[in-house]
């Protein structure tokens, strides 16, 4: 074992690398590969000490090969000329793997990789598929935006906080078994036919899906803040075991469908509550809404569109209001006679068929709604930054609303 308390400062190290003693190489705080030279200079360490970046001279196949760890940072941005980048031995990445403006680079290839604390890659427009056979299970967080792979097959986590998969336009399938997500899902715009698929995941914080064309969630049972879904291409969504989104203690996390121009079922039979808002919106092909075992709703009831009456039979408090616009004939009967203080519908009560069916959020705030209340300026907002706020500042902002 090679002594680790050597800390050569970088700028001593810089350029010099093949110049150190094997333990200052094997320990340094930064150690920058200019080329397959410098890194055969790591042949000899079991574990890198510190971090390594590979240079933007860097060019050709660059291979780390010899070292099973890197404690620190794993860097290789603006290499333009590097075509080929990996290593058969680096099992673990203490902190950052990141690969950034790479334009050439088609091979990315780490044999004995499982654990990363974070994958940071984006704008990698030459890489078309991962050569990872031991497949990394273990990561923080993983960014992988702007890249031209079709498939994230080498990347299948156990656990993981933050996800963030955008921008790969060839992207076809994801699929990873993680079965907790302790912060965010985060997947758009990546090109208009990917199959995401969570088989084992049973919680998640908050989850956001755009531009997607299926999703696959068995056995998700508790979104702790907000779900979201937004411009994705699916006729289903099904959640069969989801129970709760977001606290009805904190009124926070919200469920939302927008715009999702194929959608014509969502099928959530055991969901129960909702801490913040539920809203449905722009979904053109949806012309049924049926929640049958919510009972609870934090913030509002937020439904517009062209569909028959909702089915709501388990509902038994709605803390915020009640917006259902439907331009086909529905019947509000029901619902007004639990609309009231002391009811199960707490806030202002607006149910219709009407021709221009708008959501509380929309920015088209028709002044023909008989029942508005005073409190209907601010929703121009709601509307208009629905794409650039998380939806947990959505459903605050619905919340305020009413
Ligand atoms: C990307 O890398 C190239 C060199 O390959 C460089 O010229 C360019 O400025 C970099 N782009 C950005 C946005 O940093
Ligand atoms: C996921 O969360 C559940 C409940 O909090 C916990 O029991 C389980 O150990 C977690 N699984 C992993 C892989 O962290
Ligand atoms: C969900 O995301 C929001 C906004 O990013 C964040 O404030 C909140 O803490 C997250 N929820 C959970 C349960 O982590
Ligand atoms: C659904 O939830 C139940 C009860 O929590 C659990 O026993 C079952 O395995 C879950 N189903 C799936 C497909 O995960
Ligand atoms: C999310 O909810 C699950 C199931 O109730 C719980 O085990 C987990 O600790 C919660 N996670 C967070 C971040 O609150
Ligand atoms: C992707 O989804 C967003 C909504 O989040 C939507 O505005 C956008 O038009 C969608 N893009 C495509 C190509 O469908
Ligand atoms: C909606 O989807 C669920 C589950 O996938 C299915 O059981 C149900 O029959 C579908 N309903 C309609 C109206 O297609
Ligand atoms: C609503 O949907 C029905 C079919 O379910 C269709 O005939 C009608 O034209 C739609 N109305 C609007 C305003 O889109
Ligand atoms: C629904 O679409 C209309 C018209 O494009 C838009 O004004 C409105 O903001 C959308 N609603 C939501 C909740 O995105």
């Amino acid at each position: 074992m090679f002594a680790q308390k050597l800390i050569v400062p970088a700028f001593a190290v810089i350029g010099a690398v093949a110049a150190q003693t094997t333990n200052s190489v094997c320990s340094q705080a930064t150690a920058t590969i200019n080329s397959q030279a410098d890194a055969t200079a790591f042949a000899s360490c079991s574990t890198i000490s510190g971090s390594v970046v590979v240079s933007s001279a860097a060019s050709g196949v660059i291979s780390i090969d010899g070292p099973q760890q890197i404690t620190g940072d794993l860097t290789c941005e603006n290499a333009g000329g590097l075509t080929s980048f990996g290593s058969t031995s680096i099992g673990s990445i203490g902190g950052t793997f990141t690969l950034n403006n790479l334009t050439l680079l088609s091979t990315l290839s780490m044999s004995d990789l499982t654990s990363v604390k974070t994958i940071a890659w984006t704008a990698l427009p030459a890489l078309s598929s991962l050569t990872f056979p031991s497949t990394v299970s273990k990561a923080t967080s993983v960014t992988i935006s702007n890249t031209f792979l079709s498939t994230l097959d080498g990347i299948n986590l156990d656990t993981v906080a933050t996800l963030q998969i955008d921008n790969n336009n060839r992207l076809k399938t994801f699929s990873t078994q993680v079965s907790n997500v302790t912060s965010a899902v985060n997947i758009n715009s990546n090109g208009n036919s990917l199959d995401v698929s969570f088989p084992n995941l049973i919680w998640a914080a908050n989850m956001t899906l755009r531009n997607v064309s299926s999703i696959t969630i068995p056995s998700l049972a508790t979104i702790n803040g907000s779900l979201g879904f937004y411009g994705n291409y699916m006729t289903n969504i099904a959640a069969p075991n989801l129970t709760s989104v977001g606290s009805t203690a904190t009124g926070a996390g919200s469920l939302a469908f927008v715009a999702n121009g194929k959608l014509a079922n969502i099928s959530m039979p055991l969901l129960k509550t909702v801490g913040g808002a539920d809203q449905i919106a722009n979904n053109t092909a949806l012309t049924g809404i049926s929640f049958p075992a919510l009972t609870t709703v934090g913030g509002a009831i937020d439904f517009s569109g062209n569909f028959s009456t909702p089915e709501l039979p388990a509902l038994t408090n709605v803390k915020g209001g009640f917006n259902v616009q439907s331009t086909a004939q529905i019947d509000c009967s029901g619902f007004q006679s639990e609309a009231g203080s002391g009811k199960v519908i707490q806030g202002t009560f607006i149910c219709k068929t009407t021709a221009d069916a708008t959501t509380l959020g929309s920015s088209t705030t028709s002044g023909s709604s008989s029942t508005a209340t005073s409190t209907k300026g601010a929703a121009v907002s709601y509307g208009v930054n629905e794409g650039l706020m998380g939806l947990s500042v959505i459903g605050g902002l619905l919340q305020m609303l009413l």
